[in-house]
């Protein structure tokens, strides 16, 4: 039998699988306040990302690695390919952790041995083997995930796990790559190497999974029953095309149902202890934290975190969860950490009260931040009689989006109404402090100011989403705009909140446009492509930014 953590251990991977979502690209600032939201989750490991791809990524797995990764805080894990070059990157950019992993992986499956490897069967043994070792040699936990295991033959698939377990891996990662297996094959590949890999008893069965025909959660469940005791997992589902298995659905599937898991887990049906590690109370914050700055709407319908999981819209369910919450409700919303939006601060609040608010929120700032953030707020208590912590979470976003940024939206003025040609005025402020503005006329205000900033940036790119919803509720609330363009083939997003929604726009479309003009600036390296070279890559060669 594999290795039992226990408990279920939940590896979230928002920040490298989630992120490679096309437009969720997130700057340094925003991935530290992931990072930060995730250590509050209690998330077991964190994959902060592939250090390898560019000086940028790398930069971002040393940065989480130094500020979250404490004794008590998560492991902290970054992705590497089977070669040399990779693991090196990724042992440095782990190292400020207390607690630290490298997770390296190669394809298994015929199909991407074939037409992307170029490998034979043994020769990928021999490479996991020498890799696995590597990375042994310079940290003491090691992942392997044999790619593509999902359709790999699974006689071979014991065999490379046989191999790296052998070599020293830690933790055997088995990712269903492309979405393909269903529930009872799924469960059924992790019970066979559970029964014919003669090691395994020295590593934790670990499940990664995408959703291409959705059925990721419920393959990890069955993965769970037969033996799995690590899910690879993302806030809201983010990830690779249809996406990864939902950590919010995972984490709330065990912990409902937990009298049904319990016995996989050898525990008695009535056993109160929970499964995951995981303080549920934060899911609904972790969600919009993730939403707002990857620029990836949660669908109204969304299991668990979406605006309607809790809204009882039929007469009957609502009179039946008026008699009793019971009839219609399987979880009380303030488990995920759904409480009325708390009133909480006002125009008469000082410094240390906003500071005091924040820091309960989970947010610590520096002084400049939070003179920055502080302006903010009095600038919205102005407009704003209430401040509630769903402002100062909005707040907290903007300002995390814009740090890094090229330019900086100084002024937007419109004038519009019946019987007038919209039209707008745009000052930005460059990264070399040049004032630059620009007017223009459009369809309405957002067209116009939109104009105004394509022909300051002068960048093509096509508008292809353009959403607003409210903070929270009453006519002064803050509007949220998300914006995504689309420049090369390559999406950029941008968010931002305003209670004037125009204002709101611009600021999430310079957001968007300082995107692009930093990632088209970055040639992207996907981790999933096959290097160069299954040997070595030296780190001189790693892309640099
Ligand atoms: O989907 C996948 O196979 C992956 C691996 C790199 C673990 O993301
Ligand atoms: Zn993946």
């Amino acid at each position: 039998m594999a290795s039992d953590p226990g408990r279920v251990l939940i590896f979230d991977t928002t920040l490298r699988d989630g992120e490679q979502s096309p437009g969720a690209s997130l700057n340094l600032e925003e991935k530290l306040a992931i990072a930060h939201q995730l250590t509050r989750l209690r998330v077991d490991i964190i994959e902060a990302g592939f250090p390898f791809a560019s000086a940028g990524d790398f930069n971002a797995v040393q940065r989480i690695a130094d500020a979250v990764g404490t004794p008590e805080g998560p492991v902290v894990c970054g992705l590497a390919r089977a070669t040399r070059g990779d693991i090196k990157a990724c042992a440095e950019a782990v190292a400020p952790a207390a607690r630290r992993r490298i997770h390296t992986f190669i394809a298994t499956s015929d199909i991407h041995l074939e037409h992307k490897l170029r490998k034979s069967r043994p020769e990928v043994v021999e490479i996991a083997a020498e890799m696995v070792a590597y990375a042994r040699s310079l940290v003491d936990d090691v992942e392997f995930s044999c790619e593509d295991a999902g359709r790999s033959d699974p006689d071979y698939l014991y065999e490379v796990i046989e191999a790296a377990i052998g070599a020293g891996a830690t933790t055997i990662n088995i990712p269903d790559t492309v979405g393909y297996t269903t529930p009872a094959e799924f469960g059924a590949l992790i019970a066979g190497i559970d029964r014919h890999v003669p090691n395994i008893s020295q590593a934790v069965i670990s499940v990664h999974g995408h959703n291409d025909l959705g059925l990721a959660v419920a393959n990890f469940l069955e993965a769970v029953k037969n033996g799995a005791r690590q899910l690879e997992c993302t806030i809201n589902g983010i990830g690779e095309r249809a996406g990864n298995a939902s950590l919010e659905e995972l984490v709330m599937a065990l912990h409902v149902r937990r009298s049904y898991f319990n016995p996989f887990l050898g525990r008695s049906a009535g056993s109160t202890q929970p499964l995951t590690g995981v303080r549920t109370e934060e899911i609904a914050k972790t969600s919009r934290m993730v939403s707002n700055l990857t620029g990836m709407a949660v669908q109204p319908n969304k299991a668990i975190v979406g605006a309607n999981a809790f809204a009882h819209e039929s007469g009957i369910h609502q009179d039946g969860v008026l008699k009793n919450r019971l009839t219609y409700e399987i979880i009380d919303a303030r488990t995920i950490g759904l409480t009325d939006t708390r009133l909480s601060l006002g125009k008469l609040s000082g410094r240390s009260a906003f500071r005091a608010r924040l820091e309960e929120l989970g947010y610590s700032l520096e002084r400049g931040d939070l003179d920055d953030a502080f302006a903010r707020f009095k600038e919205l208590a102005d407009r704003k009689r209430e401040i509630t912590d769903r402002d100062l979470e909005a707040i907290m976003s903007d300002q995390a989006q814009q740090s890094e940024a090229l330019y900086t939206l100084k002024l937007v003025q419109v004038s519009t109404g019946t019987n007038l040609q919209p039209t707008a005025t745009v000052t930005l402020i460059s990264a070399d402090g040049a004032e630059l503005t620009e007017a223009a006329i459009g369809t309405g205000p957002v067209d116009a100011v939109c104009q105004a900033l394509n022909s300051l940036a002068r960048v093509p790119n096509e508008l292809v989403e353009f959403s607003v919803k409210s903070v929270t509720e009453g006519i002064d609330a803050m509007g949220e705009v998300t914006i995504r363009l689309r420049h090369q083939g390559v999406l950029y997003s941008g968010h931002a909140a305003d209670t004037d929604i125009v204002v709101a726009a611009a600021q999430a479309f310079v957001n968007a446009l300082n995107r692009l003009l930093q990632g088209s600036e970055r040639p992207p390296l996907h981790p999933q492509m096959a290097p160069l070279s299954v040997g070595d890559i030296p780190l001189a060669d790693r892309p640099r930014v």
